[in-house]
């Protein structure tokens, strides 16, 4: 490999830990695929309860919380108990199709950014 393309591939890997430093206090990128093939948008806003509580009620919930996000990640890919009222979230594959532990912990990073 050329001296060009390490200097591009070291300059791209400090961009990548400068915005991972940094979504520790912004708000991080919608993963709007995901986001849409699992339709969170149907039942979810970001800071109006609707038919669910709204992603900023649930990443003020959770915040500081230890292990809440292992919990959350689990609980969007195999379900669990209702924690906000009688109706928990529908199963993955009511929602649009299976989701990997990646893509969960995505989402839910996103839902705790907000
Ligand atoms: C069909 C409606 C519906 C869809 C679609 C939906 N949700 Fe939910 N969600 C709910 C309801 C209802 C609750 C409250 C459940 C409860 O009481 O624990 C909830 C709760 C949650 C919680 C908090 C869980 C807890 O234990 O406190 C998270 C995080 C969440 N949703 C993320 C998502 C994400 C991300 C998506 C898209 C992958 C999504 N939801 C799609 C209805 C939905």
């Amino acid at each position: 490999m050329s001296y060009a393309r390490w200097s591009i591939l070291i300059a791209c890997s400090a961009g990548l830990f400068a915005a991972g430093l940094d979504a520790a206090h912004a708000r991080i990128d919608e993963p709007t695929e995901l986001v849409d093939q699992q339709h969170c948008m149907f039942c979810h806003t970001s800071d109006a309860p609707f038919l669910a509580p709204s992603f900023r009620q649930i990443a003020d919930r959770y915040r500081g919380v230890p292990n809440a996000t292992a919990m959350l990640e689990i609980k969007l890919r195999k379900g669990g108990r209702a924690h906000w009222g009688d109706t928990a979230m529908p199963l993955p594959s009511e929602r649009g199709g299976p989701l990997s532990a990646e893509d969960a912990h995505k989402l839910v990073e996103w839902v705790m950014s907000q």
